[in-house]
């Protein structure tokens, strides 16, 4: 029996333990608050990163897994460097490390021609006030964090004097020219540089200056052939130059008024926001099933489809900041044929904050239907009757 260890489960990244017993796999997972008492589990101390690796290495020492699949964020570098020391599947620790920092980033995809905002690296706010002035709109953005935190556009010269001011303490920072136009991701499987499956998925965020996502659309296709054409020589052009071997790639650009792509971001780890049961519902196939047959080395062309076969989303509520007074209308949204699931984090009694960040949305609702017009007028239905009521 093949021995697979997850890296990070948390909630997300249950259907990975999911998928490993459904296969029949010997699974055992690294988690700082296990608590899935289905497969055997090392405690770490804490999130933070070089901890992920200690319980990797605690792991290992009792067993020598088949495969390694590191979920999120945190866990990328620790199980990119057992992966390449052990000589299993991975995303290869050049890519594992790119992934892990918007500068490297930025550099990096300097380099390989990868098209992208013009962008500066700074150690302090103030000293790039020129170059932003120079530059605007800009974004600032940290280098390492996630869910848009500290994600912020700035338009004019009042707004560079601000946030000068509010974060020229900060300490380093991204600044980037701001690419305005839709914004997509994309998804894909590679196999030892192979790209085995790509998905395209539509985003919706909040209007700037924050950028926190709203809603997720996979299976989409560029009317547009020269758009489309243009889409496949950035994200081909991006694996290459991080050098990705074998993962799932999560990547992020928008596509301006003259249908060019600019590339956002891009990770060697699964998506958040619930982007692959989107996926895997629009596509027919088990993504996280794929990517545990991917890091054990098993086939997987016989499970992944080649075209959609249905159209879900995934959708984040949203309120005016204040105390939840009432959350009207679940019963009736759950009542609807095209919604799955709808998960709320928050109550009556809870306070809503100005939304900045992804960590801060009060949950979400998986929808599925068999067309992309069902699919919309779901997603509109669902906006429309689940009301989350501040006062
Ligand atoms: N240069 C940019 N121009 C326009 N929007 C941007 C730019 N950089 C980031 N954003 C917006 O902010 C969001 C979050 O930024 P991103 O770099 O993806 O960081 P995070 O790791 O927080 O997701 C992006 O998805 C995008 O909507
Ligand atoms: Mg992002």
């Amino acid at each position: 029996m093949k021995d697979i260890l997850l890296v990070g489960v948390g909630v997300m990244g249950r259907p990975y333990l999911d998928a490993a017993l459904r296969l029949g796999l010997d699974v055992r997972y690294v988690e700082a608050n296990p608590d899935d008492d289905r497969a055997p589990h090392t405690r770490i101390a804490n999130g933070q990163e070089e901890t992920w690796l200690d319980g990797v290495r605690r792991a290992v020492a009792e067993r020598t897994p088949d495969g390694i699949v590191a979920f999120a964020e945190p866990h990328v570098l620790a199980g990119a460097l057992a992966q390449d020391q052990l000589g299993l599947p991975g995303p290869s620790l050049h890519s594992a490390v790119i992934s892990r920092n918007k500068a490297l980033q930025r550099n990096a995809f300097g380099m390989a021609g990868i098209s992208q905002p013009a962008f500066l690296q700074t150690d302090s706010l103030a000293t790039a006030g020129q170059w932003m002035l120079d530059h605007l709109p800009v974004v600032v953005k940290p280098l390492t964090l996630m869910g848009s935190s500290g994600v912020e556009l700035v338009s004019d010269a009042a707004g560079v004097a601000e946030v000068i001011e509010r974060r020229g303490g900060e300490g380093r920072l991204l600044v980037e020219q701001a690419v305005f136009g839709p914004e997509y991701s994309w998804e894909a499987l590679v196999r030892d540089g192979e790209v085995l499956f790509r998905n395209i998925t539509q985003k919706t965020t909040t209007a700037p200056p924050a950028f926190v996502e709203l809603a997720h659309r996979p299976g989409y296709r560029f009317e547009d052939q020269a758009v489309a054409a243009r889409v496949d020589e950035l994200t081909s052009g991006v694996m290459r130059a991080i050098n990705v071997r074998t993962s799932l790639v999560h990547g992020e650009f928008r596509v301006d008024a003259e249908g060019r792509p600019w590339l956002m971001e891009v990770a060697v780890r699964t998506p958040g926001d619930y982007i692959p049961e989107a996926v895997s519902l629009t596509w027919g196939f088990d993504l996280y099933e794929a990517v545990l047959r991917l890091s054990l080395g098993l086939p997987v062309d016989e499970l992944i489809t080649e075209e959609p076969v249905s159209n879900a989303a995934t959708f984040f509520p949203t309120t005016t900041p204040g105390t939840i007074t009432a959350i009207e209308g679940v019963e009736e949204v759950l009542a609807h044929p095209a919604v799955v699931r709808v998960r709320l984090r928050k109550q009556v009694g809870d306070v809503v904050e100005r939304l900045v960040s992804s960590d801060q949305r009060m949950g979400h609702v998986l929808v599925n239907a068999a067309t992309p017009e069902e699919r919309d007028a779901a997603l509109e239905f669902v906006q429309q009757r689940l009301r989350i009521v501040t006062a």
